[in-house]
């Protein structure tokens, strides 16, 4: 493994993506990372225990398009003290990970897709009626966070009801203990995730003794080919697997209805294309995702090798990051800016390659209706200056707190 005095002197940095100071203000990871992507696109993190962070677009496409050189495991630099094992199917590497891949297509066949659209209007308007005659919300709490955890119970076919449940599970996964050090967070993480565990074992439970003619039934009960035989998922797995959609759909989403409030609301030009043109949105959505990248994968090297010019040893841990792919100069024309009708927008918020987001078409679902109702509704949202966005850094970035004010619907 590569250490920090074996790595290029001008490529060492001191750059720990989960640290708290990311977030404030705004821009404060993008800066980081532009600076990051100033050094070359391979640079060499101090930051636990050393691990190279990947900024160009080039070298993060090679990355995920190669899974032999580069294993999808352990795909997060930090873990929870509980050990709950590997993510299925984000941390096994293919042939392993195909099968289970597949248990999952069912889920987001395009025509579920389709039927779930109204539904996902019907959440998205409901929840805008909880706030709209006020003027003012806490975009967060009322909107972002609850319209993805009502969506993947939607998804689930599992009860609406049961959303609550997840707030405060999830935050903890994600964000750990705010304030608090590295071990009472990876503490917390780690019965967060017991709990969450508890109630999908429910579910499992519930669906074995009691079939019934859903989704979550015909995952449980098809067979699939997997590395030692076709056969039926295990609970284990089926929670390991129910686990990453749960965490891998909701801060995602959050964090992208967040960043289009922002960035919107800061281009009031583009916003009011946006109005007089709703079939502006689903271009507009793409360079939302684009701009503000959620999610930082990991990887390990499987063999020695050279990326970006850089030797990365075997064993030696990756970072990619999809935001600074996303404002690399050689593939976007003035990166930094917002254009919502960018054309091509050949951006890499999905990822590529074998692990390529398999909730992509129901995150552009949930985007491209919320901004369609949110911009007929409350068209004039705009971030209270007194209040700023609250940000979280990590693997999966986002926002926790978000006061709007906007024209009241009469
Ligand atoms: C804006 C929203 C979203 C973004 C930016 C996003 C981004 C990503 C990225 C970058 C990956 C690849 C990670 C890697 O290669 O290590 C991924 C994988 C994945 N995503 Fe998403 N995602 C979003 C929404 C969703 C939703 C709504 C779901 C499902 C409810 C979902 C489920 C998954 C799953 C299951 C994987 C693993 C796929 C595999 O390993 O084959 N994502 N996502």
């Amino acid at each position: 493994m590569t250490t920090a005095a074996e790595a290029p002197a001008d490529l060492v940095v001191d750059f720990d993506i989960y640290d708290p100071a990311l977030t404030t203000p705004v821009d404060t990871v993008q800066q980081r990372a532009a600076e990051l992507a100033a050094k070359g696109p391979v640079v060499y993190s101090t930051a636990h225990g050393g691990h190279w962070v990947v900024t160009g677009y080039r070298e993060i496409h090679e990355v995920m398009r190669d899974h032999e050189t580069f294993s999808s495991y352990p795909n997060n630099l930090v873990t929870t003290s509980a050990g709950f094992g590997k993510f299925i199917p984000i941390e096994l590497d293919p042939p392993e990970h195909t099968g289970y891949r597949l248990a999952l297509q069912p889920l987001f066949s395009p025509v579920r897709m389709k039927a779930l659209e109204e539904s996902i209007r019907e959440v998205v308007n409901e929840l805008i009626d909880g706030f709209a005659g006020r003027g003012e919300a806490e975009f967060i709490s009322e909107f972002a966070h609850e319209l993805p955890a009502r969506v993947f119970l939607a998804l689930m076919d599992w009860p609406l009801a049961d959303a609550p449940l997840f707030t405060e599970a999830t935050d903890v996964i994600l964000t750990g203990v705010p304030g608090g050090t590295e071990e009472e967070s990876n503490a917390a993480r780690g019965q967060a995730a017991f709990s969450m565990f508890g109630y999908f074992q429910q579910v499992l439970d519930d669906r074995r003794a009691n079939p019934r003619d859903d989704v979550t039934s015909q995952i449980i009960t098809s067979e699939f080919q997997l590395s030692d035989g076709t056969r039926a998922l295990t609970d284990e797995e089926l929670n390991r697997m129910f686990f990453l959609l749960l965490i891998a759909g909701l801060h995602t989403v959050q964090g992208s209805l967040a960043w289009s409030v922002i960035h919107l609301a800061a281009n009031p030009e583009q916003r009011q294309q946006l109005i007089d043109d709703p079939d502006a949105i689903p271009a507009a959505v793409e360079e939302i995702l684009r701009i503000e990248a959620a999610v930082v994968p990991g990887r390990r090297a499987t063999r020695d090798t050279v990326l970006g010019g850089v030797p990365i040893a075997a064993g030696d841990q990756l970072i990619l990051l999809l935001c600074a792919a996303n404002r690399d100069a050689a593939e976007f024309e003035d990166p930094e800016e917002l254009q919502v009708n960018r054309l091509p927008n050949r951006h890499l918020s999905f990822g590529s390659g074998a692990h390529r987001c398999i909730g992509s078409h129901l995150a552009r679902i949930e985007l491209r209706l919320a901004l369609e109702e949110l911009h007929r509704r409350i068209p004039d949202y705009r971030p209270v200056e007194s209040e700023p966005p609250v940000l979280h850094a990590s693997q999966v970035r986002g926002c926790v707190r978000l006061p709007i004010t906007f024209t009241p619907e009469s």
